[in-house]
């Protein structure tokens, strides 16, 4: 359902595992992602003069598909690591984030990131709340293709605690999620997502960087956090 477009003009195939809002989801009622990244890459398309295409994908795939060339890039909130830096070329950071943790609203014993020693932890399969959580000592972490799944599973008993992206959290809470869970602990780290190209596409990577510059200069990129976020 992509707008048709003049003969020639170039698409870039965005990829993005997107059950994870704000940052990319599907609008129930439209089926059309939507989102902060979605919002970014389109005004980072226009900028550079070419269409924008969502592609699906699962967060472990993601940097294979982008190797694999099925992708052009990747705008999924995902953290700059230095493991990944080895494969991919990263954007200059976009978005300021940190893990933090959930856990049943009437939980009173896991209070800090320590009080999860030993207890089940649900995650998003390949993030770095997975990494995280799997440092833990003794943690039984179990791993979902998303984090609505992760979500789910604290619901339904069979975790003590889901380690997420700070703002994906805060998203989850306020859209209802708040009836049976809540936020507790600190912020485990300073984490900040880039967009990630192939490790080869060095001229891409510098043109997104500059489209990125003019978003922020020309207020657009306000624009868009602003909606998603709020001031
Ligand atoms: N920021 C975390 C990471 O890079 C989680 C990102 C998950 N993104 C997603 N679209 N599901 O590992």
């Amino acid at each position: 359902n992509q707008p048709a477009q003049p003969a020639g003009a170039k698409v870039l195939k965005v990829g993005a595992e997107a059950t994870f809002p704000p940052f990319e989801f599907q609008d129930e009622k439209s089926k059309e992602y939507v989102g902060f990244d979605v919002d970014m890459m389109k005004a980072i398309g226009k900028q550079m003069g070419v269409e924008v295409q969502i592609v699906n994908t699962a967060f472990d795939g993601l940097i294979p598909a982008l190797e694999g060339g099925q992708i052009d890039v990747i705008a999924s909130a995902m953290t700059i690591t230095d493991e990944r830096a080895k494969k991919v070329n990263f954007s200059k950071p976009y978005y300021q984030a940190g893990l933090s943790m959930v856990v049943k609203a009437d939980n009173d014993t896991v209070k800090t990131f320590k009080d999860l020693e030993g207890k089940r932890i649900a995650v998003q399969i390949g993030t770095t709340g997975a990494a995280q959580a799997r440092k833990i000592k003794d943690a039984k972490v179990r791993e979902f293709n998303s984090a609505s799944e992760a979500y789910l599973e604290l619901k339904a008993g069979g975790a003590d605690a889901v380690v997420n992206d700070l703002p994906v959290n805060q998203y989850f809470l306020t859209k209802g999620g708040d009836k049976d869970a809540k936020l507790v602990g600190e912020i485990l780290d300073a984490e900040e997502y880039g967009i990630a190209v192939a490790k080869k596409n060095t001229e891409l990577a510098g043109k997104i960087n500059k489209a990125l510059d003019e978003l922020k200069q020309n207020g657009e990129y306000a624009k868009i956090y602003e909606k998603w976020f709020g001031k």
